[in-house]
């Protein structure tokens, strides 16, 4: 992955045609520009945990995570000050010297892809954007090189939103089970001490964005994906009943989304959305997103409360490890991977 390891820099120069390694295959399905941006289902977390609508409000979850898979969450009850910290750190990060970031680097042989850099994708092309991967949880999982290198004032301000987001996903997860109609405790069983990481993206302008991909086409392997727009810069499409359409949402909202591993475990109920980022020709755009992943010590597959003589199970049983080894292999492709557990 030698020829291009940073988007920032390269977007620096005053280039109006982008290298060919950016450059994908135009989508018929999808013309650039074509479809007028959608605002993305709102749940409100307030209503969800409390108050008199609260089956109302678990009715509208449940049937936004069967016919969409993602959503703007509302009243989630983050502090602001706390996103705003993430905000300002993540920008700080961005803005430091190339050698500053490079020293957070993807390490040759990291099979994981944890650090700072491009990943190169399938046919040798890159993503037209930078980012830093690290496993946040379990703790003991984290590399002493990445995440107890960062700046202190980086450090708090991610430890504070990544515990605030590991107690909104836990409540989120727990309303899904309810809506899916299963035990709780067997949704707990793949959260508690399940495997998070953490993902700061910085997507910059780009000359040409109907030829490049600021992420190129997937579905997350997730139970569910938090995310956290940055900036008031929109970038999200998403795949949804066959055509391509950019999505837009609140400014004090975090975007969720259904990840693979719960379209599984709800046994193709829930739906893992595919979705790009697609670069902007003038602005630069960052986003920080927490991957909420099972447990590796626990195999996945539908939840047995969920099938039936009239309900079989639509997906294999798999160990997180196998499945995941697939998915980090760069061959990131729409739903492939999970359309092979089926
Ligand atoms: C993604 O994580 O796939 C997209 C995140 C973003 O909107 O930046
Ligand atoms: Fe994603």
């Amino acid at each position: 992955a030698g020829t291009i390891s940073n988007v920032q820099e390269l977007a620096k120069q005053p280039i109006k045609t982008i290298p060919k390694h950016f450059v994908y295959q135009p989508d018929p399905s999808a013309p650039y520009g074509g479809r007028p941006s959608q605002m993305l289902p709102t749940i409100d977390m307030n209503r969800l945990v409390s108050g008199k609508d609260f089956h109302v409000e678990l009715g509208k979850l449940h049937s936004t995570c069967k016919d969409w898979g993602i959503f703007q969450l509302v009243n989630h009850g983050i502090n602001s000050s706390i996103l705003e910290k993430v905000k300002h750190e993540v920008e700080g990060f961005y803005r430091l010297p190339l050698e500053e970031k490079m020293k957070f680097r993807i390490r040759e042989g990291d099979a994981e892809t944890e650090g700072y850099g491009t990943v190169e994708r399938d046919g040798g092309k890159f993503d037209w954007s930078d980012r830093f991967l690290m496993i946040i949880n379990p703790i003991h999982k984290r590399k002493p090189h990445l995440f107890p290198q960062l700046p202190s004032s980086m450090r708090n301000a991610l430890e504070s939103y990544i515990l605030e987001v590991q107690k909104l996903g836990k409540k989120l997860l727990c309303s899904m089970a309810k809506a899916l109609d299963m035990e709780e405790k067997e949704m707990m069983e793949y959260f508690d001490d399940g495997m998070q990481s953490l993902r700061m993206t910085y997507y910059p302008p780009c000359p040409q964005p109907e030829l490049a991909m600021g992420i190129t086409p997937h579905s997350d392997f997730t139970l569910i994906t938090i995310l956290r727009q940055l900036c008031d810069v929109d970038g999200l499409h998403i795949h949804k009943d066959g055509v391509w359409f950019p999505v837009s949402f609140l400014p004090d909202a975090l975007v969720i989304n259904v990840g693979d591993n719960l379209e599984i475990f709800s046994n193709g109920v829930y739906r893992s959305i595919e979705h790009k980022v697609v670069p902007n020709a003038e602005k630069e755009r960052m986003s920080v997103a927490i991957f909420i992943n099972p447990k590796f010590e626990v195999d996945v597959g539908p939840s047995p409360s969920l099938i039936n003589p009239q309900n079989p199970p639509l997906f294999k049983r798999v160990n997180p490890h196998q499945f995941l080894k697939g998915f980090f292999s760069r061959k990131i492709k729409g739903r492939l991977y999970l359309q092979s557990m089926r």
